[in-house]
């Protein structure tokens, strides 16, 4: 009982220490704000051995791996990340003879390694407080407009500025709802190499059915190489380029996790929303998600009933459709989270907290007192261009050909002396697009979300064609899809590659009297005059009050520590390792195991194919080094780290600053953290490190590859 009560007074004195696991911090500011609170989990760094300037620390170790994160594990430039973040590139070096996504792709040599035009990952130089610099002299009464081009215009000379004369590249991003500023100094490499990836039963095993689940066994790695010109500086792809040398690379630790580990984890969170209104929240959950999660609904079930027809259009689609249900499950996850949390409740408890404390302070009421409900206001004002718009992206503008079609406004307008290089342009992504492209299942598609918008959105957010469509065709979604399929040329990669290869100035019309262009620009032009216009200017009045908002929340409820909103810049998080309860009844334990593979496996589902020589490694129990005490080998892992899109890739790092797991989803209940943080279910899902060197190691039998590293045992 004591023990209980003194626990709960530390908690009343330093609720940040209790709730040490929310939050995406600055690393800049570890040392102010978190060295102590991350040194009483468990950690044995000083902020400085995380981030230095000066210095090499950990962060000179993580990249930023295409909206990805990824991380440095040799003095050879070798880089860790997920499969599911190296697909495109697995994908893109995929062939017939070398399918490289079906059986995995290892280079024995750096000269096996594949180039990857395109693909660029950057390391963070230094950050910078740039806050003063950008506001200075702005006052709280300049317009919106105004206000924003002076922002604006000294973000651009401050990057300038910063840079000049150097190889480096900055980015000024704001945080805190546009109330600070900070730099980013940035090395970006454009020679990075692939090196390894294990087949897709591995780094895709479970598939969507696992996808933002736990308990979950997904090997989702894949490797990559850096490489400099001689003086360790970027340069383009060449022959003669060296592997890079990094300012620190994480050793790999086999000792292995324990429930309440320390752990830390460094990268690039996209986007969370935490300190929104109740009134946004209600939008979301109750508007937004909904409307997005019932059309992709429909988009994902015509798909699926044709990918389960057609092995051709099940490969055509694949990638596609992993795109569109990984945001559609994510969403369906959100929505259930708050709704359990009760979201809405808990902000509006929030709100009358603060708006309490204000009226007793007259000089806070003049500044915040109107601001709830000025955010009620614009809420209800925003709501139908919300609704209009979420519709048309995720129905009429997710059909492929008019989104396809609507493309060909920039051949159109090219300048003549561009023409030459668009039309070349063209031609390529009219191969890429008709090679996924089918016809049959995308006038389905056609079909029913013309008609969803139609009878979901109110009339005078509709287009002309849907006056058309009721006047000629009497309302039928799918005598008017036959009409455009069977006439417009884009409906066949033949007739547009033909029309393309003769292409001359003339041809214009061709495009102009299309039907399914004329159609896409009705639609596309509708949106863009009548409901974008009002949209954008709605949500820049938005803006404004979220940037009063957070001012003034840090203001007012000053027992809560704050960190900004996830903005693709860097990050640390922090927590531990455990496992959660789930339902009434239901407890998660922290990991998983091999054995549990084994369970799942099924060869009659795509899903859940476990490769033979997986299967036999289990049978033997050839496990090397990487088994853990108990015999098994750790599939992956569950910590309470506040972590968020961005984040997939990201070095999951232990106590001494050794790798111990790369993160690569969240559970089902984990989703909801985006918009309200809950460490109670949420958890992040990483990969064991072991059981990825087991499968560079045993299964693919790349030690090159693990002689590289540095072993930590
Ligand atoms: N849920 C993971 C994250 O949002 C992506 C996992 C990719 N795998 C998949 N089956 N779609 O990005
Ligand atoms: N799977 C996500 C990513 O790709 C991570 C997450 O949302 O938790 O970044």
């Amino acid at each position: 009982m004591k023990k209980i009560l003194a626990v709960f007074v530390y908690c009343l004195l330093s609720t940040a220490y209790c709730r040490a696991d929310e939050g995406m911090w600055i690393p800049t500011l570890l040392k102010s704000l978190n060295e102590s609170d991350m040194q009483k989990l468990g950690c044995k760094l000083t902020a400085e051995q995380i981030y230095s300037v000066n210095k090499s620390s950990l962060k000179d170790a993580v990249v930023n791996f295409g909206g990805c994160t990824g991380e440095m594990i040799s003095d050879q430039g070798l880089l860790i990340t997920n499969h599911h973040c190296g697909y495109g590139q697995i994908q893109s070096h995929s062939t017939i003879e070398h399918d490289y996504l079906t059986n995995g792709f290892w280079a024995n040599e750096k000269k096996e390694e594949l180039t990857c035009p395109g693909l660029t990952v950057s390391f963070v130089i230094r950050i910078v407080d740039v806050t003063s610099k950008v506001l200075e002299g702005v006052e709280a009464d300049l317009s919106e407009i105004k206000r924003d081009s002076v922002v604006k215009d000294r973000m651009k000379n401050i990057e300038k500025d910063s840079v000049a004369g150097t190889h480096f590249k900055a980015m000024v991003r704001q945080f805190y709802s546009g109330n600070e500023f900070y730099l980013f100094v940035l090395e970006i490499f454009t020679d990075v190499r692939m090196v390894g990836a294990p087949p897709e039963s591995i780094g895709n095993f479970g598939g969507d059915t696992d996808n933002w689940m736990w308990p979950r066994h997904t090997g989702d790695f894949s490797l990559f190489r850096i490489y400099s010109d001689k003086d360790n500086k970027p340069a383009d792809y060449s022959p003669d380029n060296v592997p890079f040398k990094p300012r620190h690379f994480l050793p790999v630790s086999l000792k292995g996790v324990s429930e309440n580990d320390f752990a830390m984890i460094f990268g690039f969170p996209g986007r969370t929303q935490e300190y929104l209104p109740s009134s946004a929240v209600e939008m979301i959950q109750k508007v937004s998600n909904p409307i997005k999660i019932k059309a992709r609904e429909k988009r994902l079930s015509i798909w699926r009933e044709d990918m389960n027809k057609s092995t051709e259009v099940r490969i055509q689609y694949s990638s596609k459709h992993a795109g569109v249900a990984n945001a559609y499950k994510k969403w369906t996850g959100e929505v259930a989270g708050l709704e359990r949390i009760n979201g809405i409740g808990m902000k509006q408890a929030q709100e009358k907290t603060f708006l309490e404390r204000i009226a007793k302070n007259p000089e806070w009421n003049k500044k915040y007192g109107s601001l709830l409900s000025d955010f009620s206001i614009a809420y209800i004002q925003i709501a139908p261009y919300q609704k209009a718009t979420d519709y048309f992206s995720e129905t009429v503008a997710a059909v492929e050909i008019i989104r396809y079609a609507n493309g060909y406004l920039q051949l159109l307008n090219a300048k003549p002396e561009d023409l030459a290089k668009k039309l070349e342009t063209f031609k390529t992504a009219a191969k890429s697009f008709f090679k996924d492209y089918n016809t049959l299942t995308d006038r389905k598609l056609f079909a029913a979300m013309l008609k969803m918008y139609y009878e979901e959105v109110d009339k005078v957010m509709h287009p002309e064609v849907f006056e058309t469509i009721q006047s000629k065709h009497k309302g039928n979604f799918e005598k008017y899809a036959d009409e455009i399929y069977e006439r417009s040329m884009f409906a066949s990669e033949v007739k547009v590659i033909e029309f393309l290869n003769g292409y001359t100035a003339e041809r214009t019309k061709d495009i102009e009297k299309d039907p399914a262009y004329i159609l896409a620009r009705n639609v596309f032009g509708f949106y863009e005059t009548q409901i974008k216009p009002q949209y954008t200017l709605l949500t820049d009045g938005l803006n404004k009050l979220n940037r009063e908002y957070m001012a003034a929340q840090r203001e007012v409820m000053t027992e809560k520590k704050y960190y900004p909103d996830a903005n693709s810049t860097m990050r640390v998080a922090f927590g531990k390792i455990n496992g959660y309860d789930g339902k009434d009844g239901v407890r998660f334990t922290f990991s998983t195991t091999l054995d549990g593979i084994m369970e799942k496996e099924d060869s009659t589902d795509s899903e859940f194919v476990v490769p033979k020589k997986l299967k036999e490694l289990y049978l033997k129990k050839d496990y090397g080094q990487y088994a853990g005490k108990d015999g098994k080998v750790c599939v992956a892992f569950t910590t309470n780290s506040h972590t968020t899109g961005g984040n997939s890739g990201s070095p999951l790092i232990d106590a001494e600053g050794n790798l111990i797991g790369v993160n690569f989803d969240r559970n089902w209940e984990g989703t909801a953290n985006d918009i309200k943080y809950n460490s109670e279910r949420g958890r992040n899902i990483v990969l064991d490190i072991r059981y990825a060197l087991f499968v560079i190691d045993k299964f693919a039998g790349a030690t090159n590859l693990i002689k590289e590293m540095k072993i930590i045992q």
